[in-house]
Order: structure tokens, then C-alpha cells, then sequence
């Protein structure tokens, strides 16, 4: 079986482990977990970093930054994973959800601009394939009312907005490091707190609603209860090998470059029958987190993924949306019609993608859906 994800290990993860070990401090906030900050500024660019569990708690810490309200209204993309939703919702947010753009499963900007009411607290974008969503539009209808904008960048590390590292842009960011993402650790996320208006409070929500900064600091005698807050971050297990994988950034940059380009280049005259292929805008860099196929219909792109799994190779759909998902239907809330993220769900498919896919794994895969589509 070709797989359609392979976590790929640079070899050096038990070694940084082990020295994790031997300092004898494997809790978290420790020396590994300061390295990986260190590494994440200095090379991609991204500034007062808090190592999460996940993307989902980082986004989980965002919610409680932003003070939700009840009442408060949050607007979310429907063609998205549920984790984008499920902190927000948590807080007892209003859930508002946002379409797709026609040609790429990011959330509109008009899309944004009609849902924005008084009541609006927080839109959060997300990157779909690491490939921008529009954000000089999205930070200046949303600074003109001062809605907090958070970026969904699980998809996004080592990617750009025109010359942006993205997860730089919004107030907030939160990056995934689970095993199907370019840089990972098992488990694993990141918040970046671009408004420093939320740092200190970001210091407390990180440590279980403590002041353990200010007290490891020598600011003061003891640290107590302040704030809302969770036990948010890695151990030092985790962070050692997180540092292991950003260390080998350029070398897994290239690796899933080529196998994109190869996928690209090959498949190119699918577009001459009604399939499309992902195109970026100028603003958009690729990561090559993802390499998708839009089918011209659901039958065929359900058809597609089952001549592939016939022929041992694992090719998946993507997200279901979430506007129409169970939770929501519980509700009985009215259910918008968003066509877009209903289009995506049902005719996007994704084809394998990691850094040890072979020559001839790729070459199989090419081969099967040309003779299929
Ligand atoms: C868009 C998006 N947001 C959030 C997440 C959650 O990431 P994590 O598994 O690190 O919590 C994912 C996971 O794949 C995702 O695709």
C-alpha cells in the first residue's frame, strides 16, 4: 500500500531526546522548549512563540485570550477542520460560519464583510494548503472594528503572505506539529501572540492561570492563581523532538517541493478535462503541505479514490463541512446554504504526499489517476 501520509524522522529525534533526559528537567517550559522559540524567530520568523500540546489547544488558549462574552460572535470558515470551531464554541461563542472563494477552498472576503455584525469579536481565517487567504482586505475590515483576527495556520509552517511569514498577520496564530504536517512532533502546536496587548496574559493562560513566569523571574516571592488557564504545554520530551525536525527544515522543504512539482507537472493536462489543479495567486507562496485535485464531480472524485485504493494507494477527501455538521444540527439553529464548502468537501481530493514517497511510488500514483480520469 502506498500510504497517504509516512511521518518522516530525520534520525537525530532520539538523540536530542536523550539530552532531554539527561538535564533531567522533562516537564516543559525547560531548555528544549526555549530552543525551539529560539529556533522558530530566528528562522521562520515567528516571534513570542508558547509551544502547545496541539493546534487545537493553541486555539483553545486563543479563546480564552480574547475574553469571549456571551452573545459574542466569532466567524469561522465552514470548509475547515473542527478544531477551528470547537474552542470557540467551548468559550459559548456564537458560531457564524463563512464560505469558501470560488476557486480555492479559502474563506471569502465578501464572505466576511456580509457576516460582520456588531457582535463580532473574532474572525478566524485559515490557510488552506499553507496558501494565504487574502489578508491585507481581512486585517483592514477587521481593525476598522477592532474584531480580533485569528490565523488558523496548522498547514502553514514555512509559509508566506506576499512576503509575510504567515502566522505573523492576525493578532494570533496557532501552527499544528501533529504527524501529517511538513514539521512535526507527534503531537504538537504553537500560538504566536502577534498583539502584544495579550502577552502577559498569554504567560498565565500557558501555565495553568499562574504567575510562574513572574516568580521564576525573581519578580515575585510565590506564584498563585491569577487568570483562566491549562496545563497548554509540551513536555521537554516533545520540544527536543520538534527541534530534531526544525533543524531539518531545508532538507524536508525540498523533499515534499519535488514530489509537488512532479505531481504538478504530470497531471497538468487534467485541466483539459475538467479536473483542476491547484493554482496560487501572487500573494500565495507553497509549503507543498498538500497537493489536491478538484474533480469535476463527486462521483468522479469518489471514483477516483476507490481506482486508487484498487490499486493499493491511499488518496483521501478532505474536510466535511462544518456549518452543516451534527453539532450544529443539534442546535436547531438555521443552517446557512454555503454552495462552496459543500463544492470542496465533495469534489476535492488529496494524493499522497511525504518526504521518503519513492520515485516509483510517485511515478504508480501518476499512473493511476491518469488511467482512471
Ligand atoms: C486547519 C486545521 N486546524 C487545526 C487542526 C488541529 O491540529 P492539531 O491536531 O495539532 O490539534 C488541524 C489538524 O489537522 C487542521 O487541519
Amino acid at each position: 500500500m502506498i500510504p497517504f501520509n509516512k511521518p518522516f524522522l530525520t534520525g537525530r529525534e532520539s538523540q536530542l531526546i536523550e539530552e532531554a533526559m539527561s538535564l533531567g528537567r522533562l516537564a516543559g517550559n525547560g531548555e528544549f522548549t526555549k530552543k525551539c522559540h529560539e529556533k522558530l524567530s530566528a528562522d521562520y520568523g515567528l516571534d513570542n512563540c508558547f509551544l502547545t500540546s496541539s493546534a487545537t489547544s493553541a486555539l483553545e488558549m486563543s479563546a480564552l485570550l480574547v475574553d469571549l462574552q456571551p452573545g459574542d460572535e466569532v466567524i469561522i470558515p465552514s470548509f475547515t477542520f473542527v478544531s477551528t470551531a470547537t474552542p470557540f464554541a467551548l468559550r459559548g461563542a456564537k458560531l457564524i460560519f463563512a464560505d469558501s472563494r470560488n476557486e480555492h477552498p479559502n474563506v471569502a472576503v465578501a464572505e466576511l464583510k456580509r457576516l460582520i455584525s456588531d457582535k463580532t469579536k473574532i474572525i478566524v481565517v485559515m490557510h488552506y494548503a499553507g496558501m494565504a487567504c487574502e489578508m491585507d482586505e481581512i486585517m483592514e475590515l477587521a481593525n476598522q472594528k477592532g474584531i480580533v483576527v485569528i490565523e488558523d495556520a496548522a498547514h502553514c509552517i514555512g509559509s508566506n503572505y506576499k512576503d509575510r511569514p504567515l502566522g505573523t498577520i492576525g493578532h494570533l496564530a496557532a501552527f499544528s506539529f501533529h504527524e501529517t504536517k511538513n514539521i512535526s512532533s507527534g503531537q504538537g502546536g504553537l500560538l504566536v501572540v502577534n498583539d502584544k496587548k495579550f502577552l502577559d496574559r498569554a504567560d498565565m493562560i500557558w501555565d495553568r492561570g499562574t504567575n510562574r513566569k513572574a516568580f521564576n523571574q525573581g519578580k515575585v516571592s510565590s506564584y498563585s492563581w491569577h487568570d483562566h488557564g491549562s496545563n497548554f504545554y509540551p513536555s521537554e520530551i516533545t520540544a527536543a523532538f520538534l527541534l530534531a525536525q526544525l533543524e531539518e527544515r531545508t532538507f524536508i522543504e525540498e523533499s515534499r517541493k519535488r514530489i509537488w512539482n512532479f505531481y504538478a507537472e504530470r497531471l497538468k493536462s487534467l485541466a483539459n478535462i475538467g479536473y483542476q489543479l491547484p493554482k496560487l495567486e501572487e500573494y500565495q507562496s507553497n509549503n507543498h503541505h498538500i497537493f489536491y485535485l478538484i474533480c469535476p464531480s463527486k462521483e468522479k472524485r469518489d471514483g477516483l479514490i476507490a481506482h486508487l485504493r484498487q490499486q493499493d494507494i491511499l488518496a483521501v477527501f478532505h474536510y466535511l463541512p462544518l456549518h452543516s455538521s451534527a453539532f450544529m444540527q443539534s442546535k436547531e439553529e438555521e443552517i446557512a446554504d454555503l454552495p462552496n464548502a459543500d463544492f470542496f468537501s465533495d469534489h476535492l481530493v488529496r494524493l499522497p504526499l511525504f518526504v521518503e514517497l519513492k520515485e516509483e511510488e510517485l511515478e504508480k500514483v501518476v499512473e493511476a489517476v491518469l488511467s482512471f480520469s
